[in-house]
């Protein structure tokens, strides 16, 4: 069977025109689950759904290596962390990421985020107005570098969260906002790597269960210390995406301005309902619009002949808005999460799959932690009006989000 085929010669400009939506609107177009196309010079698949999920995240079938275009490892992930390891020496690397995610740790991430929430909040009283994913994305990162063992001057919290957020806003960017993100990276490679070398010299010991310190000890599968940009690089991998929850407050605090009834449920929840507005928010909302991979092997799936080295492209934005998965995708129901039976494949905000052995993402019940300790904050200790803005989000830009970044004013804690 053919795959259906975009024609031209190339649709790099067409993708980075129509975001999130240029996907999903083609495996519509198509009728199909699957589509060829041509991106950045050469052929691409493109495929979106459980199924495609599923095929996408069996190691057998894909590799990370080669994936990552070099404008992103520059920018937002760096290179040899763990996202672009394979086989073997992913699975050691990733089980020592999800050490660090053990249920008491967790438990710990969430008391100190409702800690600096407390903090947060008093300062925030003597406001009259503020804009609040920046300030979140400060509270984030007071969040991440004290869970993670990292130590920060309060004089430099406000450009090490500027740099980190730079480099998750440089993904699909060209020109100033890719290299501010490049250049943010650099700054927070060089801050990491000398405080690994402070642990490995002795100079700084961090407690043994953080972060800093299991990456900075950890040992490869020859039992060799990882080398020093590497280990920041996964160091980073743990603090940058932390302050990425950011987005998803901002998120959640739009969805609350937005579907009132929704607050209103928050407010007298007793815990049910914030866990499915918190899981409707990651799927809702546009943040990682597709995720990237290519061939191992020669395959068939569906009909389909896959060839070794070819770059596949996953939805992840548009499987979860698929309609064969979601009923009424683009109306927001946290609801719709009291029968979702926890499938792997079917919603992946974070990537799909199992955490040990596949890309998916290592921080996801941290982030889940963090949300709703976040909400319940916002909703519940924290009254304030929405004045008049514009709050809207782009489906081009991408990582999207709300164009004012949501401001807040005439604020009182409760
Ligand atoms: C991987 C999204 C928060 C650590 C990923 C992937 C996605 C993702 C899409 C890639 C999955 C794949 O390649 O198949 C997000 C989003 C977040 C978030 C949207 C919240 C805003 C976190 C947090 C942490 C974290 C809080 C850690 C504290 C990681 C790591 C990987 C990863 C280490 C690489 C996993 C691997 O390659 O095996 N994330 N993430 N993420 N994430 Fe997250």
């Amino acid at each position: 069977m053919t795959i259906p085929r975009e024609q031209g010669l190339d649709h790099t400009i067409t993708l980075m025109s129509e975001g999130y939506t240029y996907i999903p609107d083609r495996r519509r177009q198509f009728q199909s689950d699957i589509f060829q196309t041509r991106l950045m010079g050469q052929k691409v698949i493109c495929m979106g759904g459980e199924e495609a999920a599923r095929i996408f995240y069996d190691p057998a079938k894909f590799t990370r290596k080669g994936a990552l275009p070099k404008r992103i490892q520059q920018s937002i992930f760096g290179k040899n962390g763990v996202q672009m390891q394979d086989g073997a020496q992913h699975k050691h690397r990733k089980e020592m990421f999800m050490k660090l995610m053990a249920p008491e740790r967790i438990n710990d991430l969430a008391a100190i985020a409702k800690e600096q929430w407390e903090v947060a909040l008093a300062g925030w009283e003597k406001r009259h107005r503020l804009v609040l994913m920046p300030e979140t994305e400060e509270i984030m990162c007071r969040i991440a570098c004290q869970w993670a063992g990292v130590p920060l001057w309060a004089n430099e919290l406000t450009r090490r969260t500027r740099d980190l957020a730079a480099m998750i806003d440089a993904f699909g960017a060209v020109g100033p906002r890719h290299w501010k993100g490049r250049m943010a990276r650099n700054r927070t490679e060089r801050w990491i790597m000398q405080l690994i070398e402070q642990v490995r010299n002795g100079t700084l010991t961090p407690r043994a269960e953080t972060a800093l310190s299991h990456i900075s000890w950890h040992r490869d599968l020859q039992g060799h210390l990882l080398p020093v940009h590497t280990a920041a690089v996964d160091v980073i991998n743990i603090l940058r995406p932390i302050v990425a929850v950011a987005r998803y407050v901002t998120y959640g605090a739009l969805a609350m301005h937005a579907f009132p009834e929704a607050k209103q449920k928050l407010q007298n929840d007793a815990g049910a309902y914030t866990g499915m507005f918190v899981q409707e928010v990651r799927r809702y909302y546009p943040f990682t619009p597709f995720l990237g991979a290519r061939v191992r092997h020669d395959f068939n799936w569906d009909g389909h002949s896959f060839k070794k080295g070819t770059l596949v492209l996953l939805d992840v934005y548009g499987t979860n808005h698929d309609p064969n998965l979601w009923d009424e995708p683009e109306e927001f129901q946290p609801e719709r999460f009291r029968n979702w039976d926890g499938g792997l494949f079917d919603f992946i905000p974070q990537g799909g799959g199992r955490y040990n052995s596949n890309h998916r993402c290592a921080g996801e019940s941290i982030t889940l932690a963090i949300i709703r300790t976040s909400l319940e904050c916002l909703a519940n200790r924290l009254d304030y009006e929405v004045p008049q803005q514009d709050m809207t989000y782009s489906m081009v830009r991408m990582p999207s989000v709300p164009k004012s970044r949501f401001v807040i004013k005439n604020i009182a804690t409760l």
